[in-house]
């Protein structure tokens, strides 16, 4: 006998004589409920007009004043009971009328997402937005949690070194990793011959195009972008064929400094090198300038800087030296000023080229290179 005609009933029609009977009636009654409530939201409607008429006809269906399910409950079972009976129908009639109240809230909960559904599934699911509109979305969920991520040190790094060329007036350039071998070696007056051409060393896409083996070649793009005077640093990413080790890595970085003005001398180069180790490393920090060679630069110099740990003293870190030699820099050689356009007998500039990686490791008291990119997040999180 359907719910319907059962609910048109008495008890004593029905049957139902004890407690036991009235349970196990009202529990058939409330998993009828259950389950087309249940029914209502799998077939999720697709419209909001279809889905608002089936929430009304099921909420007529059992709580209409007149002839909804409930009110003959109450009409044919509780009013009609026994005195024996009564508290039992009663007790379990107030069950029903609870459990009824879900039946609101199946309509609250399918009415107000459906605008909110829209929006979620073109955002986040915009191929699958049918999976979104079918479910039941309790917005009583917690939301998505997205950690909050934190700066790379070698970001931190190159940051804080941009900081500090920003605050003397250089501004941060940009070039291409994918470069051509004219501007990472030719107009850098590097020799055919030079060692750094080798496959060995460079990572070549062809004959005539290469992944940067240094930031240098932005140094010539900007020459000629800007002229002179020119104040600039350059950040990026550089590539060697090298093998992965704790100090190696085939992708590293470089921060590139060049300045071209009237009456530059190697004294601008020293001073300004030996300011920025200070205020990169600390007040105590002392500069050692040595004779180096690149075919770009002309003198060229190599720059250390005191043991950060041992204060020049030695340890294994410097190797019992005291200094840790942190750049490569020198006066722009005159050929790199033509190529970029630039008269070498009107200006003349200094630059210098250092490793980013390394300067976090230092900076950051970390042994190994390979650490920086192997992206665990164990590792990252701690900085
Ligand atoms: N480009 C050089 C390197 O990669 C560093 C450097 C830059 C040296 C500028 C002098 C001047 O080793």
């Amino acid at each position: 006998m359907p719910i319907e005609e059962k609910v048109g009933k008495t008890l004593a029609e029905l049957g139902v004589a004890d407690a036991q009977g009235v349970e196990a009636l009202f529990a058939e009654v409330r998993a009828a409920m259950e389950k087309e409530r249940e029914e209502l939201i799998v077939r999720a409607p697709s419209t909001e007009k279809e889905r608002g008429q089936l929430c009304k006809a099921l909420r007529d269906r059992w709580l209409a004043r007149k002839n909804g399910l409930l009110t003959q409950v109450h009409e044919h079972w509780l009013e009609p009971a026994s005195k024996e009976l009564r508290p039992v129908v009663g007790k379990n009639f107030n069950m029903l009328r609870q459990a009824a109240a879900s039946l609101e809230t199946a309509e609250l909960l399918e009415a107000v997402p459906v605008g909110i559904r829209k929006v979620f599934a073109d955002r986040i699911e915009p191929k699958d937005s049918v999976s979104i509109e079918k479910g039941p979305l309790d917005l009583t969920l917690p939301g998505y949690r997205r950690p909050l991520g934190s700066l790379h040190p070698v970001t931190r790094m190159q940051r804080e070194i941009e900081e500090i060329f920003l605050s003397l007036g250089y501004w941060i350039e940009g070039g291409p990793e994918i470069e051509s071998v004219y501007y990472n070696f030719d107009a850098l007056n590097i020799p055919e011959t030079h060692p750094s051409r080798d496959d060995w060393d460079t990572l070549y896409i062809d004959a005539t195009t290469l992944l940067r083996t240094h930031t240098s070649p932005v140094q010539i793009r900007a020459m000629k972008k800007y002229g002179a005077p020119l104040y600039i640093i350059i950040p990026g990413k550089c590539y060697r064929h090298d093998n992965p080790d704790s100090s190696h890595s085939p992708m590293f970085h470089q921060i590139e400094g060049l300045a071209i003005d009237r009456d530059i001398t190697f004294a601008d180069l020293k001073g300004t090198l030996d300011f920025f180790a200070r205020k990169l490393f600390g007040e105590k920090i002392r500069t050692r300038f040595q004779p180096s060679f690149f075919p770009f630069t002309e003198p060229s110099g190599e720059v250390a800087i005191s043991c950060t740990l041992c204060d020049g003293q030695g340890c294994p870190v410097c190797k019992e030296s005291g200094w840790v030699e942190v750049m490569g820099c020198g006066m722009v050689h005159p050929e790199v000023l033509r190529n970029g356009g630039i008269d070498p007998a009107r200006y003349s500039g200094w630059a210098f080229g250092l490793g980013v990686d390394r300067y976090a490791l230092m900076k950051y008291g970390i042994n190994d290179i390979q650490l920086l990119f192997q992206s665990d997040v164990r590792f990252l999180e701690q900085f």
